[in-house]
């Protein structure tokens, strides 16, 4: 009997999993997703876990496997783990700083199934864009990157996070991704929780950076349409409602960390109280089904005023609880960028402090990412 017989209640299969299959990476991104505890590469789960996680998801009916990091290059398995996820019949997005990758390597990768890349850049702007990752000639890498994957003939999608130091480029970055060959470009405003949080002071914006980047981007769709897609993730603090996290938690996706630990975003860990389960000692069905974290927040049971009786809250699901966590000392409440949080004040005061603020932003001060590492060449 599997998971999906024993469930006593009608949830949705998980349609992808984002594989962070290890947190080293040669980049320090201040803004990096990952948590600030960051996994070691002792206690790494092994290729054959890794496999054996990836045929559980295929069963349960995943269909997307997102494989991330850190930066996944650093794997020296991740062409056996590709065609494995191939052989389950996984739909493979590779999420890649592109350090790393060879041309070679890249051959081996479309030859073992992979379906497509999706490569970030920091900036349009090379000198930014290395100070931005904390590592030099990482702008050029990634344009040679960008030119194997189109010769490899993989779909590429150029992912772009924007902040103070490049929000004055976020309209150029869409053409740079149209230059690099993307079919899609996707330019996300910053996420504040994380490393982000830590680097909030350095990061953030002010509303009409803001404003104009937005007004900027948008007018872009018209311009290439039918040439990329733009996907456009705009700024949580300066926003009425909150964004739907994760698709709702435990609703759509799961997060698979390096040492076997699933959670359902990329920072529950911060969320005291929380119990996580490892694929070491249970099956996926079992974690998405079962496991006390992703059963906490499910559903709307769990919500208090004023998204209990909001008619939003199966849109956006109250937000994000790590940002909740993070704000208001609560997971529990309504995310406070949703203005009618008792809470959305204190989002208000903390955009009005970068009312005025200088783009030009040293390296120094960043709290870059730590956890670097050599990659294979
Ligand atoms: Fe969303 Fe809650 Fe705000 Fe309603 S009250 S819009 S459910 S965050
Ligand atoms: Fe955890 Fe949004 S990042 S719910």
């Amino acid at each position: 009997m599997n998971a999906l017989e024993t469930t006593p209640t009608p949830i949705a299969a998980p349609v992808g999993i984002l594989a962070e299959l290890t947190h080293r990476c040669p980049l320090g991104c201040p803004y990096c997703s990952n948590p600030i505890e960051l996994e070691q590469r002792a206690g790494e789960l092994e290729t054959h876990d890794w496999m054996r996680v990836f045929s559980e998801a295929a069963a349960i009916g995943i269909l997307h496997a997102h494989l991330s990091g850190g930066e996944p290059a650093a794997r020296r398995d991740l062409v056996e783990i590709v065609a494995h996820c191939k052989k389950v019949g996984l739909y493979t997005n590779l999420i890649t700083s592109g350090i790393g990758l060879t041309q070679e390597r890249l051959k081996q990768l479309a030859d073992a199934g992979l379906d497509h890349v999706q490569l970030s850049i920091q900036d349009a702007a090379p000198e930014s864009a290395d100070r931005i990752a904390g590592y030099k000639g990482a702008f050029a890498r990634k344009m040679d990157v960008a030119k194997w994957v189109n010769e490899a003939g993989l779909p590429l999608t150029v992912n772009a996070v924007i902040h103070r130091a490049n929000i004055a480029r976020a309209g150029r970055m869409v053409e740079f991704a149209v230059e690099l060959g993307a079919r899609r470009v996707e330019i996300a405003h910053t996420q504040y929780y994380g490393w982000a949080l830590v680097n909030r002071k350095a990061l953030m914006p002010s509303r009409a950076q803001v404003d104009k980047a937005v007004a900027e981007v948008e007018a872009l769709r018209e311009t290439y349409a039918g040439k990329i897609v733009i996907d456009h993730v705009i700024p949580d603090y300066y926003a009425r409602y909150p964004k739907a996290c994760m698709g709702g938690w435990a609703k759509r996706t799961l997060n698979v960390n390096p040492h076997g630990k699933v959670l359902p975003c990329h920072a529950a860990e911060t969320i005291p109280g929380l119990e996580f389960w490892n694929v070491r000692d249970h099956s996926l069905g079992d974690i998405w089904f079962n496991a006390p974290a992703f059963n906490a927040f499910r559903g709307t049971e769990w919500m208090r005023e004023p998204c209990r009786s909001c008619p939003r809250k199966t849109v956006d699901f109250g937000g994000c609880r790590c940002q909740a966590l993070a704000l208001t000392g609560d997971a529990r409440n309504a995310d406070p960028i949703c203005h009618l949080s008792p809470h959305h004040d204190k989002v208000s005061e903390i955009a009005a402090t970068f009312d005025e603020v200088d783009e030009n932003v040293p390296a120094s001060d960043y709290n870059y990412r730590m956890l670097k590492t050599q990659v294979p060449a």
